[in-house]
Order: C-alpha cells, then sequence, then structure tokens
C-alpha cells in the first residue's frame, strides 16, 4: 500500500454498543457510539483514510457486514464484537474467510472482568487487540490499523 494511496476501513460495532452513553458509563465511559464514531471520522480525516461504520445487533448481521468488506474494497477492518467475542465462531470464520487485516477492540478491560468475558474466539485471528481506554480504544485501534497498511507496502 503506497503512502498516499486512500485507504478505506471498516469499523463494526457488535450488539448494545448503541446504548454506548447511557450504558454502564462505569465500565463504558460515558460517549455514544454517534460520538464515537465521529471522532474516529475526524481522525480518518487526519490519517487520510476513508472510514465505514455500522453497528448491529444479530450475529448474522455482523457475518453480512464482515463478508461485505470483500466486496467492498475494504483494506482492513476494526471491530468490536462486543458480547459475541466470546462465543461467536460465526464471525471468527467470517473473518478468516475475508483475510483482511482486523484490529479487535473493546471499550473494557475485559481481563478485569467476569471470566467468560477473558476468552475471545477471534484473538488469534486478529492483528492486535486494544483494550480497556473506553473511547480511545478505538482511535488507538485506527492509527494502529493504519500505521500496519501503510508499513505493509
Ligand atoms: C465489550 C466487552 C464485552 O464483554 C461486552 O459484552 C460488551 C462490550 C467492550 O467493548 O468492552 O458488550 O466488547
Amino acid at each position: 500500500m503506497p503512502p498516499t494511496a486512500k485507504l478505506k476501513i471498516a469499523v463494526i460495532h457488535g450488539p448494545n454498543l448503541n446504548m454506548l452513553g447511557q450504558r454502564e458509563p462505569g465500565i463504558y465511559g460515558s460517549a455514544s457510539l454517534g460520538h464515537i464514531d465521529q471522532r474516529l471520522g475526524m481522525l480518518a480525516g487526519e490519517l487520510g483514510c476513508d472510514l465505514v461504520s455500522c453497528q448491529h445487533n444479530g450475529e448474522g448481521e455482523l457475518v453480512d457486514a464482515i463478508q461485505r468488506t470483500s466486496i467492498d474494497g475494504i483494506h482492513g477492518i476494526i471491530i468490536n464484537p462486543a458480547a459475541y467475542t466470546h462465543t461467536s465462531v460465526a464471525i471468527r470464520d467470517a473473518l478468516v474467510a475475508v483475510g483482511l487485516p482486523t484490529v479487535e477492540v473493546h471499550l473494557s478491560n475485559v481481563y478485569a472482568r467476569e471470566s467468560f468475558r477473558h476468552t475471545s474466539l477471534i484473538a488469534d485471528v486478529v492483528l492486535g487487540r486494544i483494550m480497556g481506554f473506553q473511547k480511545d480504544s478505538y482511535l488507538l485501534g485506527l492509527r494502529a490499523l493504519v500505521g500496519h497498511l501503510r508499513g505493509a507496502s
């Protein structure tokens, strides 16, 4: 990827993340999903890339969104599969099928929480994982992904 080429990044948010802002703010922070997407959009502009963002509560819709990246000319994925992180073979299989560099992000530090959150079914198929920095996890994830894609030229 030449340093000047326009990168296209997909941001995929999983279930209940549409309720950010009102949902357990002590854990997830007070930023709404709209605010997070807005901040990501601003950073994407600075980094010279285009973002497409979606949120779905259903596992199948998330699989569809992952599959679509391969026909939409996407170069990399930022994904927070939320609760499906811990359970979804289908989401893992979809990520492997499209084969794009992917960063897994979480607002909370899942290892400081219940043990059922300590398992990620996608941890070994993603480029890297960023968690625990609330909305900044996404911003750090975008920087890491773009750095990787630009460095991979
Ligand atoms: C989460 C962590 C998950 O365990 C949880 O089910 C979520 C959000 C996070 O961003 O911290 O919904 O992915």
